[in-house]
């Protein structure tokens, strides 16, 4: 049985869990405010079913979404048709142009559990970027997955029923979520933990710099104890 992340899940992705990117618009306006950045051209890596392209599209951005599983790509075109989406591995996917900005939203980046493999991710992202571009992403800490990432929660879509059993193992930090859909299959996500401190190592090494980081989306500022860590980076 193929039990990859987001098989089966792309079609139910929107009710649950669509509407998180949209607090990206939060953190574009906080960047053109703050830094007085101007970000006319945008690409969100793992941008699953392009909810956040298609309100930055409305604001006349010009827009481009790449996302490893095409079930994901497949919903976002069929919602999005006037988009560009494409397939691709955000480590290695080559779009063979250049942005000011990339979006990479809801611990999307937390599926990279090879170091070697998040080092390439980064310098791939680097090189999409325009040299006064901004690079914004979010990941989970261990504190969230330690906290929250255990038992069993009940999902109910169109009629049909689904579980999503959640797991951490606190030495190897890996946290697995499974899915049982009601017809008998199942989907696998697996996903590492990261500190501030672990991407931090990965942005220096790789030539970003660090401008702000924040716990939620009303900019409180990060700490050890945060769950969920926001980056708002650029290139050095
Ligand atoms: C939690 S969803 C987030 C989707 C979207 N950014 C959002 O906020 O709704 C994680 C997404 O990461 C994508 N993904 C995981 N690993 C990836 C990779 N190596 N390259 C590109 N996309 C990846 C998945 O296919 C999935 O769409």
């Amino acid at each position: 049985m193929d039990i990859r992340p987001y098989k089966r899940l792309a079609a139910l992705y929107d009710k649950d869990w669509g509407g998180y990117c949209l607090q990206y618009l939060k953190l574009i306006d906080y960047i053109i405010e703050k830094y007085k950045f101007v970000p006319k051209s945008i690409l969100d890596i793992a941008c699953g079913t392009g909810n956040l392209l298609a309100k930055l599209y409305d604001q006349k951005y010009n827009v481009i979404g790449i996302d490893v599983t095409p079930e994901m790509i497949e919903i976002a075109k069929n919602k999005y048709p006037y988009i560009k989406f494409h397939i691709g591995d955000m480590c290695y996917v080559d779009l063979k142009t250049k942005v000011n900005l990339i979006t990479c939203a809801f611990d999307s980046l937390n599926y990279i559990r090879d170091d070697n493999k998040m080092d390439k991710t980064f310098k791939n992202i680097y090189k999409h970027l325009h040299p006064d571009g901004f690079f914004l992403f979010d990941i989970n800490t261990p504190i969230l997955f330690e906290n929250r990432h255990y038992g069993i929660i009940n999902h109910e879509y169109k009629g049909k029923k689904f579980e999503q059993i959640l797991t951490y193992n606190r030495k190897s930090k890996i946290a697995k979520t499974v899915f049982h859909f009601e017809n008998g299959e199942l989907e696998e996500h697996i996903q590492k933990a990261y500190t501030r401190d672990n991407m931090k190592t990965f942005l220096m090494k790789n030539k970003f710099k660090i401008m702000d980081t924040f716990e939620d989306f009303d900019f409180n500022i990060a700490n050890k104890y945060s769950s969920r860590i926001i980056f708002i980076t650029c290139k050095k």
